[in-house]
């Protein structure tokens, strides 16, 4: 199977046409592929629903507004938050799931994932899609034989990871409240940039956010680098970025410590996953050489790369950012489905 789609890299005229702004019609009926297709009003929309969505959960549960809408769910990747949560939003607003497990599915058979997606759109309004090709979603969403109904993009490789990106950035906003938010914060990326998605997700969102003054720290082993396109697109927008290698030094001043898991799955041998497996690990000793008010975000599967005895640090921030995940996409789902107003 070939690791990127031919589409991948010529979607920038299809993503324009999917802008997503702070009008939610433009929201209504259309997929979400890529960061690169929201506006800072269309990030403001989201974020304002999400809080909402937040609110309502905590004070009834849910509602009943995606009654008889049913989403499909569909993954060619493991997932346990991202496709839980997807369920969760969907059940939560009254809507129900079909789940489709690519191993039982009929792409063993050989059927392409286009004629599959097509497939599951007559039976579902919406849907979430993971796939290990990057730009497999871009693909089925506008290419030649798209779908017609919203599409959802769970992690396309080692592309972008959008709904990831979205809760990333409504976590640091509400963790860092009563700091004025992400504004003028000095955000470390740190581990596999190289194959890590969320990653590449959200430092183009942040860039495009219109979020003023945020600071980059890329903090990598030298082998797993921030690819050069997500430096470009950070670039354009004007933001500071700088290189570490040493974690100590990273974190000196920083706001946000976002980590994340060598991507075991998308090394070509074993023997170059242990090259650069376990150079960071986040403890309680690194921890007491970070800021008093740093958080620490994770979008988590973690393998060692933060041990559980930093979980009772109040600043480990990555439990609270799972749950926000389950609002984020309810506010996704509602915006798709024409149902964001209350
Ligand atoms: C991430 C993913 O699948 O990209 N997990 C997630 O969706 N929360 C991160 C990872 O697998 O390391």
């Amino acid at each position: 199977m070939p690791s990127t789609s031919p589409l991948a890299e010529n979607t920038s005229n299809t993503l324009a046409e999917n802008t997503l702004t702070e009008n939610p019609a433009t929201w209504t009926g259309s997929s979400l592929v890529s960061v690169k297709q929201m506006t800072p009003g269309g990030l403001r929309l989201l974020l304002s629903v999400s809080e909402e969505m937040k609110r309502l959960v905590r004070t009834s549960g849910g509602d009943d507004r995606l009654k008889h809408r049913v989403l499909s769910n569909v993954f060619y990747e493991a997932s346990t938050r991202t496709s839980c949560s997807f369920q969760s939003a969907m059940l939560r607003l009254g809507g129900r799931v079909v789940c489709v497990d690519a191993q039982h599915s009929s792409a063993k058979k050989g059927e392409t994932l286009s004629d599959t997606m097509r497939c599951l759109e007559c039976y579902a309004d919406v849907s979430v899609l993971r796939h290990p090709v990057t730009g497999s979603v871009a693909e089925v969403a506008f290419g030649a034989n798209a779908v017609s109904k919203p599409v959802l993009n769970a992690g396309d490789g080692v592309g972008e990871h959008p709904s990831q990106a979205l809760l990333d950035v409504f976590t640091i906003e509400d963790e860092l409240r009563s700091a004025g938010g992400l504004a003028g914060k000095t955000v470390v990326l740190l581990g596999d940039l190289k194959h890590g998605r969320t990653v590449h997700s959200l430092a183009k969102l942040v860039a495009r956010s219109g979020i003023e003054g945020v600071k980059f720290r890329f903090c990598s082993p030298q082998a797993l680098p921030m690819p050069q396109e997500v430096r470009d697109e950070v670039a354009k927008y004007g933001l500071e970025m700088e290189d570490f290698t040493d974690l100590k030094k990273a974190v000196d001043g920083a706001d946000v410590l976002y980590v994340t898991r060598v991507q075991k799955e998308r090394f070509e041998t074993e023997a170059l996953y242990d090259e650069v497996k376990d150079l960071y690990i986040v403890d309680p000793t690194v921890m007491a050489a970070c800021p008093s008010t740093m958080i620490v975000l994770h979008p988590l599967p973690r393998v060692n790369e933060i041990t559980t005895a930093v979980d009772k640090d109040p600043r480990a921030a990555y439990f609270r950012q799972m749950e926000n995940g389950m609002f984020v996409r309810m506010a996704l789902l509602a915006l798709v489905l024409g149902k964001a107003s209350l």
